[in-house]
């Protein structure tokens, strides 16, 4: 049955370029899902964009020179180009910095204001004693109350994802000079997380479908949940709309989620006809919203953001948040500090026209259900004897057969054998199953499955030998090689979701035109 699927994907900080391992947990398996569910027929509209807010953009800004704006600007310019290099097929890449995205964020806020679930409240706020200006949470570092961990920042430890306050950190001292931090007494505005907690949990205990580890991080947290300061006294960022209130801007987590629904509402006004209304994605209770995360994420995406919709109203929840963990590289945590990363503009640079061979490799190593690892020597060994050996080979058989016998002309299906029957069937098994993990958020087993099908290929060419045959029953081999054409019509129709720059080449050398999922089979 066609539904509405709404793929909602991370939002990259427009601090930076992105790389393999952003790719790696929000990008490819979004677009593998988004892809999919665009040709199994549903409804399917994938929404993002660039994460301009909060000091992650100051910071970098004061080191480039820049304003923040500028400095969004300029990364959003990258990271939208490489994210579409890449070949992600967002309906829309947008930016948090939009006049409508601010106005949406301030709706929100009001509407949880006047609803009762934002209070005010005061706290120690931290101050560089050198410069009397306010340090930004995540600008401080120390050692964890809760877990020990020695390099947690000021708003939540990266080691036990646990939520903190600056003033809670063993020994704090300012990323920005070394020095320690003095407190002062301030007033923020607070999100009641605890309000919502009890439905937060009923909620994600029906989610027996969710990946274990986002549900056990998910209750964890919900256990020791508490008020979260929404507001932030800097001067980047949206303003808070509440009288008394200059100076201090809404926290970049706060209004970065609420993107996705300015997101939807500027891709519905755009082109309703196409679109439909905003409210249908977002308050009919049959749309499918699926977030695609990394695991540093799941806080907000899992707690926070349904916390605000629920305090909100009207609004539906997570049918999903299949995140992922982390990827690391040659063994190593990707770290941008120091530069150990596969950038994604110099891959898409240094080999031109192969984002599918990247594309495959992530997901051959999408970190699932736990930290997985990028080599070259692993990528080079699946380009080598997977891509091509397998698939390509197939593809090259079948069609380089066809030109020899019959001048490239489809030639007819005539009788079939046990060994064609069999290869039918074996290609239904795999069909079956390559959907199941499709629907399951299993990527990595969906694609061996995908390239099961040309393994399939293979076997049933070399065990038919056409170009034996060929010198006594010609009759058969076109039924050979029939049959082998739409075993690459398939892998055409398969593939696509995972590797879409390849299946278009495929289908323009046999002359496909039609490739719905329905298709394949
Ligand atoms: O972790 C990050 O990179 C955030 N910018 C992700 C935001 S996702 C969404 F909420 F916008
Ligand atoms: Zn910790």
């Amino acid at each position: 049955m066609c539904s509405d699927v709404l793929a909602a994907v991370a939002w990259p900080y427009a601090n930076g370029p992105r790389h393999i391992g952003h790719v790696s947990g929000f990008g490819v398996p979004s677009d593998v899902f988004a892809r999919y569910m665009r040709m199994a027929g549903h409804n399917v509209l994938m929404v993002s964009g660039s994460d301009e807010h909060g000091t992650a953009i100051q910071v970098k800004a004061d080191s480039e020179g820049l304003t923040a704006r500028e400095c969004a600007d300029k990364y959003h310019r990258v990271i939208a180009s490489d994210l579409q290099g890449l070949g992600l097929s967002y309906d829309l890449y947008t930016r948090t910095t939009t006049p409508n995205h601010y106005l949406v964020v301030q709706e929100m806020f009001t509407a949880l204001y006047d609803n009762g679930y934002i209070v005010a409240q005061t706290q120690m706020g931290a101050i560089s004693p050198s410069t009397g200006r306010t340090l930004p949470d995540r600008f401080i570092e120390g050692t964890c109350p809760i877990c020990g961990y020695d390099s947690a920042r000021g708003d939540q430890c990266d080691n036990c994802g646990n939520q903190l306050d600056p003033v809670d950190l063993i020994n704090p001292v300012s990323r920005i000079n070394g020095e320690t931090p003095e407190f002062i007494e301030t007033e923020h505005f607070f999100l009641d997380l605890p309000k919502v907690a009890e439905q937060l949990t009923t909620w994600l205990d029906s989610r027996e479908d969710w990946r274990p580890n986002v549900l056990k991080f998910s209750h964890n947290l919900l256990e020791k949940i508490r008020p979260r300061a929404i507001t932030r006294d800097l001067d980047w960022g949206i303003p808070v709309p509440v009288e008394g209130a200059e100076g201090k801007v809404l926290y970049v987590w706060f209004d970065a989620p609420i993107g996705y629904i300015s997101n939807t509402k500027e891709l519905c006004d755009s082109n309703p006809e196409r679109f439909g209304s905003w409210q249908k994605w977002w308050q009919d209770p049959e749309t499918r919203l699926v977030h695609f995360i990394g695991k540093d994420n799941i806080v907000f995406h899992c707690l926070i953001f349904p916390t605000m919709l629920k305090a909100h109203g009207g609004y539906i929840l997570p049918d999903n948040v299949p995140a992922n963990e982390f990827l690391n590289l040659e063994d190593n945590k990707i770290s941008t500090s120091k530069n150990w990363a596969v950038w994604l503009h110099e891959y898409l640079r240094d080999f031109e026209g192969k984002q599918d061979v990247l594309r495959y490799v992530l997901t051959a190593n999408a970190p699932e259900t736990k930290d997985n690892n990028f080599t070259w020597k692993d990528f080079q060994e699946r380009n080598n004897s997977e891509l091509v050996a397998v698939y390509g080979n197939f593809v090259n058989r079948a069609l380089q057969l066809t030109k020899k016998y019959w001048d490239g002309v489809v030639p007819a299906c005539g009788e079939l054998h046990d060994v064609d029957r069999q290869a039918i069937q074996e290609f239904k098994d795999v069909k079956e199953k390559l959907e199941a993990y499709l629907e399951a958020f299993k990527f990595r087993e969906a694609q061996k499955e995908a390239m099961n099908l040309a393994r399939i290929g293979n076997k049933y060419i070399t065990e038919c030998e056409p170009w034996k045959v060929w010198k006594t029953d010609p009759k058969r081999v076109e039924t050979i090689l029939n049959l082998s054409l739409q075993l690459v019509a398939n892998l055409s129709i398969a593939f696509e979701p995972f590797l879409p720059f390849s299946s278009k080449k495929l289908r323009s050398m046999i002359n496909m035109t039609e490739y719905d999922w329905s298709e394949l089979g």
